[in-house]
């Protein structure tokens, strides 16, 4: 049994203590000897270490457990504020198969770090799409898709790196059934809190999370749209070793057309003369 001692909602409880983003924080205690309560809210940041002290005095926690909650940043001498540096305690940021060209570049792209007074503060230069789109154009196409219009890049692309093309979070059709398919084995929903834990503990709100249409497809997931018995994986009979997968029909972020179809395409039966005669 665990309680969270946290001021927002926690999806993963597999250590003592989860580091939730950068104004979250999380302190999973165990309860086995206590009759449990219901979860402390935290209003406000000072509140934690007084929280903290009665929690170790309440349920004998050690010193060690204590030590590792910080609510701040290592300390960085200003001199070394630089890539190489954050990469000694963050080498995983440039390891994986794909890595953002932008990362290569350096950290600094979308970090800022300030040392004053023996303390470090990182930012974000921007949140959300407004970060990639200082670099990215979102492009003004009729049809735009709803994640890439709303600016929730960081629900399919990791801003780092990745182990599949263009930093995506999981396998096209992984990625695209997260929010279109039903019953995902990656996909949590937690009705209680009206959030929705995604690919690499991204978290949606419920009502986004409805909001996707949701197509069927039989018991293997490769079959079944958009025509009953269609495949959505196999191989794509148009090119020599390419998979068939929800982007051999769709584009990720926007069309000219509906459905977000190929935009050269006119219509759903335009599209099937791709493939078939
Ligand atoms: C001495 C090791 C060390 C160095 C050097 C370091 N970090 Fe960190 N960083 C950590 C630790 C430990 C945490 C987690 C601490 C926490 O949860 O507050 C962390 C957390 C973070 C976070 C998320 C939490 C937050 O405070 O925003 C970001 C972003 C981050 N580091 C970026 C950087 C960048 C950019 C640099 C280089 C300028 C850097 N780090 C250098 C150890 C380091
Ligand atoms: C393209 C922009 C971008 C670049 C470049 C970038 N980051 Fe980040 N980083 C982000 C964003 C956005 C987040 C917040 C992710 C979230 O909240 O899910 C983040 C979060 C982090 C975190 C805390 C959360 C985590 O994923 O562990 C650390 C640590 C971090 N970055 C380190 C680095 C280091 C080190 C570098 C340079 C090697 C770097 N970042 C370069 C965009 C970037
Ligand atoms: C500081 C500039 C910068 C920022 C900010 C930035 N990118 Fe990039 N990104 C680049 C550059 C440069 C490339 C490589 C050139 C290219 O392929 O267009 C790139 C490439 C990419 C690619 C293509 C990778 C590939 O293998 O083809 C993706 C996907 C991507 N960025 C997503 C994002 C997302 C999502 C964000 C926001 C979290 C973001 N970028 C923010 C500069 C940036
Ligand atoms: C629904 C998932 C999804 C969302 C949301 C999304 N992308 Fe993508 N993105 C993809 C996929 C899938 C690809 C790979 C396309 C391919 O391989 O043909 C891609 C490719 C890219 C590329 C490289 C190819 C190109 O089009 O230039 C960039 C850059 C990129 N995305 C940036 C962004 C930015 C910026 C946002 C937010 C405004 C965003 N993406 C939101 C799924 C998404
Ligand atoms: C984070 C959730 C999310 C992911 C991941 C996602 N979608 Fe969507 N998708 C949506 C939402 C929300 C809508 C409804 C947008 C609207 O009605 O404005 C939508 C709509 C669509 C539509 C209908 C568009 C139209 O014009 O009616 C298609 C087609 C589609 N998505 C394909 C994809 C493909 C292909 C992928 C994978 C590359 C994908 N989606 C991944 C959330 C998602
Ligand atoms: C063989 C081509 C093809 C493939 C592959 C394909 N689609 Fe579609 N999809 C279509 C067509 C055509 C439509 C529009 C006709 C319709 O509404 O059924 C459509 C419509 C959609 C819609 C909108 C449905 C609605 O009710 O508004 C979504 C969402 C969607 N597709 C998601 C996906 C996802 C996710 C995948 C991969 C698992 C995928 N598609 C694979 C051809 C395809
Ligand atoms: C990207 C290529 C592609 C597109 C576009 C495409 N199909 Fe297919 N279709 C396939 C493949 C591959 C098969 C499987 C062929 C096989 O099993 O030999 C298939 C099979 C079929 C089948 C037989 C299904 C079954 O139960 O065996 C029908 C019917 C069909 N397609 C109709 C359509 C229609 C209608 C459209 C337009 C909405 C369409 N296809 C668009 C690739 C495509």
């Amino acid at each position: 049994m665990w309680i969270a001692f946290t001021n927002s909602v926690a999806d993963n409880r597999d250590g003592d203590i989860v580091a939730l983003s950068s104004q979250t924080r999380a302190v999973f205690v165990s309860m086995d000897r206590i009759e449990p309560a219901s979860p402390v809210k935290l209003s406000d940041k000072t509140a934690l270490p007084l929280l903290l002290l009665s929690a170790t005095l309440l349920f004998g926690l050690t010193r060690t457990v204590l030590s590792q909650v910080t609510t701040e940043h290592p300390f960085i001498e200003p001199k070394d504020i630089k890539s190489e540096t954050c990469l000694t305690c963050h080498p995983d940021k440039k390891e994986g198969k794909f890595v953002h060209t932008a990362v290569t570049s350096g950290c600094e792209s979308c970090h800022q770090a300030a040392s004053q007074n023996s303390k470090t503060t990182i930012t974000l230069l921007a949140t959300g799409g407004e970060l990639c789109a200082r670099c990215h154009e979102i492009k003004p196409e009729p049809v735009l898709h709803g994640p890439y219009k709303a600016g929730q890049c960081m629900l399919c692309h990791n801003p780092h790196m990745s182990s599949f093309p263009s930093q995506l979070r999981a396998e096209t059709n992984t990625l695209c059934l997260s929010c279109h398919g039903v019953n995902q084995p990656d996909v949590k929903i937690n009705k209680d809190a009206q959030k929705v834990s995604m690919l690499g503990g991204q978290t949606l709100s419920f009502t986004d999370y409805r909001q996707s249409p949701k197509i069927g497809l039989d018991r293997s997931g490769t079959r079944g749209h958009p025509i009953l018995g269609h495949p959505v994986a196999g191989k794509d009979p148009r090119q020599k070793d390419a998979p068939l997968s929800c982007l051999s029909c769709h584009t990720p972020h926007s069309s000219t057309v509906a459905n977000l179809l190929p935009p050269d395409i006119k219509s759903s039966t335009g599209l099937c003369g791709e493939c078939h005669q």
